[in-house]
């Protein structure tokens, strides 16, 4: 039975076209494996607070160490970190703000990145001392972005931080091969246009067309 850790970052609900293409691979999904088990993680509605000094300082306080007020900062990485371990997949609506990841995920990414539970660290490694701890198998990265030119050689080549970043979390911090993260992506939203309306009638075919793909790989293998 796979697994799925689905991720909703937009701090929009019903408008927001990445929670529509998340659902519409999970629903995609289930019409294949009707009990995948589905996590659902809602960002947008309950951000993760930030890290702080005492989170910093907990996390790198060996576990049989802790006091109970340091447990008490960790458990909701605790909790986060639990339902990343084991998702075999993570489908992650990403909306783009500022030209990069909403807060709200960052804040998730910080929460689930921890020393001794998701990464190991040695300095007998060389250069690369950081290690996952984890193997996310599969990461479907569904964006959405108000402007359009993103990809090399467009209007706005250079300007996408989003997805260079969620890439390298996840190839460094999360194990997933490069050549195992999907990405989907919407443009044109507040141009409101028919380039809109093709852009997203494209991720719709597409979001479909990976969860077949995925679910029939997956589900056989
Ligand atoms: C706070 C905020 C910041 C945004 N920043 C950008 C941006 O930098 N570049 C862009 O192309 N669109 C930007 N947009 C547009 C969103 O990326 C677009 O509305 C997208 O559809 C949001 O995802 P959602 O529909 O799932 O909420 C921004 C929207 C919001 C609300």
């Amino acid at each position: 039975m796979t697994t799925i850790l689905q991720i909703d970052s937009s701090a929009r609900m019903q408008r927001s076209l990445t929670r529509r293409l998340s659902a519409l691979f999970v629903e995609s999904w289930r019409s294949h494996e009707p009990d995948a088990r589905v996590i659902h993680r809602d960002l947008g509605q309950n951000p993760p607070v930030l890290v702080s000094e005492e989170w910093i300082a907990a996390a790198f306080t060996p576990p049989e160490e802790r006091t109970p007020d340091m447990a008490r900062v960790l458990a909701l990485s605790d909790e986060l970190i639990d339902e990343l371990l084991v998702a075999d997949l993570i489908v992650l609506g990403a909306p783009m703000y500022n030209y990069g990841l909403p807060a709200a995920l960052k804040a998730w990414v910080d929460q689930v990145v921890r020393v001794g539970r998701t990464f190991s660290f040695d300095l007998a490694r060389g250069d690369f001392p950081l290690r996952p701890m984890l193997t996310v198998k599969r990461l479907v990265v569904i964006s959405s972005c108000g402007e359009f030119g993103f990809a090399p050689g467009g209007l706005r080549d250079g300007w996408n931080h989003l997805n260079p970043h969620v890439r390298t979390i996840a190839t460094q911090l999360f194990g997933t091969p490069e050549s195992h993260i999907h990405e989907i992506a919407v443009e044109y939203q507040e141009f409101k246009d028919d380039r809109h309306d093709r852009s997203l009638s494209d991720a719709r075919e597409r979001v479909v067309r990976l969860a077949t793909e995925l679910a029939q790989e997956m589900v056989s293998s």
